[in-house]
């Protein structure tokens, strides 16, 4: 059985893509699993971290377009979207900054919150052991659809103040589609990311165990220029020798207890 998890914050610069990049990485390199990572996001950092470039087949913009025109999607248009990355083994569908505009396609398209729904299929999860969605910044048509779309949702969350701020936001509009569109749908936990020693970050952490108890994630993932390097780079965390390689190790371990 597959598992659909949204990786998502309203807030940029929270680790979501260096999270749904190196989760990805761990499971497929370190766990044997077969991964598929989709970005939904058109600043497409997550696409330009896997090494994209575009190569005339269609990107998360045409597969899109294509179900908001016809209403479905064949299985085999979207199998043929799917690339490879070499160095973390995993799959995925790239993004690219048309998918800006796609917000306005969508408002018109019948039953415009479950477009990626359709395009993430029985038929096309089933290859694969995790589907990772990369979220945008923003509680928009698209997130909608990431939540429509998902088993669970992970919600990263950067250890300064205001960490909190907007998560409430989320957590309705998460609470909305479960009671509508999505009853399947659960919260996977939340990830407390770029900790430090600081007293800011501990104050940040100790407020949200104190909030989320148990669906926090007991690993925490430090802050350190390892994250960078690896992006510039391309390769995963769980491939060097640093820190983060370790910790994401870890939270990927709770990750596949939890699933
Ligand atoms: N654990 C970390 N320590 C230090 N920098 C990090 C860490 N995780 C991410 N970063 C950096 O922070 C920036 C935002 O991370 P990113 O994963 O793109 O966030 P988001 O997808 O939530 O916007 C990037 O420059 C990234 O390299
Ligand atoms: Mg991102």
């Amino acid at each position: 059985m597959s598992v659909v998890i949204a990786i998502s914050n309203q807030k940029g610069g929270v680790s979501k893509t260096t999270t749904a990049f190196n989760l990805g990485a761990c499971l497929a390199l370190n766990h044997g699993k077969k991964v598929l990572l989709i970005d939904i996001d058109p600043q497409a950092n997550l696409s330009e971290y896997l090494g994209y470039e575009p190569d005339g087949k269609p990107t998360m913009t045409g597969l899109i377009m294509n179900t908001c025109t016809n209403g479905v999607i064949q299985t085999n248009d979207v199998l043929s979207t799917v690339r490879h990355n070499e160095k973390t083994d995993v799959d995925y569908i790239p993004a690219d900054i048309n998918l800006a505009s796609i917000e306005t396609f969508m408002t018109t398209a019948i039953s415009r919150e479950t477009i990626l729904k359709r395009i993430l299929s029985d038929e096309v999860t089933y290859r694969y052991d995790f589907v990772l969605i990369d979220c945008l910044p923003s509680l928009s048509t698209l997130l909608i659809n990431a939540l429509a779309a998902a088993d669970r949702v992970l919600i990263p969350v950067q250890t300064q103040k205001f960490s909190m701020d907007g998560l409430q936001a989320l957590e309705s509009l998460l609470e909305q589609i479960k009671n509508t569109i999505n009853p399947k749908v659960n919260l996977l936990g939340i990830l407390p990311t770029m900790s430090d020693r600081t007293t800011v970050s501990r104050n940040a952490v100790n407020a949200l165990s104190k909030k989320y108890g148990e669906m926090m994630f007991r690993t925490a993932v430090s802050k350190s220029v390892e994250a960078a390097k690896s992006s510039e780079t391309g390769i995963p965390l769980c491939a060097c020798s640093g820190r983060l390689g370790k910790e994401y190790e870890q939270f990927t371990q709770e990750v596949l207890s939890k699933c």
